[in-house]
């Protein structure tokens, strides 16, 4: 394990639940909520850009932790998930498909990611398409969070194939998280 995952690990291994009342979702199966919220918090990310909002419950546990800006972008934004984080100041959602160049040459604008969250669709192909977008937005020293990295073989084959430096934390998800550190 390289240095930076043993710190990585040393700091988060047991992330703390978000205290935080407008936070939501958690559910005790999906403990990597609480690791959102702990590394924003810790970190204090200025910009969280997550692909996949869903209900919005990731969204929320990282606008819990930091006071930077979250913009998270999902195909379809859901009004369940719009209205809940309106609750929030430091959340955008923007509506949009993640395999899109000429997205991720908009979201190059906002400046360098320090946290970067992919959890959309999980196959090899989409996230591969996202890594290669919005990898390279993430400034040195920033962090690539993937959720369901063992959902299924596909994903499971893709991650041990990756080519990073890169840490699994089993513990946060069932279906396997994962984190690159650049
Ligand atoms: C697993 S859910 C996200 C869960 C959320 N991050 C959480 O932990 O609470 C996946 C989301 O990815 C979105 N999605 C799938 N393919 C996409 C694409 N090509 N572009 C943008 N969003 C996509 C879906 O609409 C869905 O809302």
């Amino acid at each position: 394990m390289s240095d930076r995952g043993k710190e990585f690990l040393r700091q988060f291994e047991n992330p703390s639940q978000c205290p935080d009342p407008r936070s939501f979702g958690f559910d005790g199966s999906n403990p990597y909520y609480n690791l959102l919220y702990s590394v924003a918090k810790e970190r204090q990310p200025n910009l969280v850009v997550e692909l996949g909002t869903c209900t919005g419950g990731s969204t929320s546990h990282f606008a819990a932790g930091t006071g930077g800006k979250v913009l998270s972008i999902d195909i379809e934004i859901r009004p369940d998930a719009t209205n809940r984080l309106l609750a929030f100041d430091n959340i955008e959602l923007r509506q949009g498909d993640t395999r899109d160049p000429a997205l991720a040459a908009e979201v190059a604008k906002r400046g360098p990611i320090d946290l970067l969250f992919i959890d959309t669709d999980h196959t090899a192909e989409q996230v591969t398409v996202e890594l290669a977008l919005f990898g390279p937005l993430v400034r040195p020293g920033g962090l690539i969070f993937f959720d369901d990295i063992r959902i299924n073989p596909g994903m499971s084959a893709w991650w041990d194939s990756l080519e990073e430096n890169k840490l699994e934390l089993p513990q946060m998800h069932w279906t396997g998280f994962g984190v690159v550190f650049r």
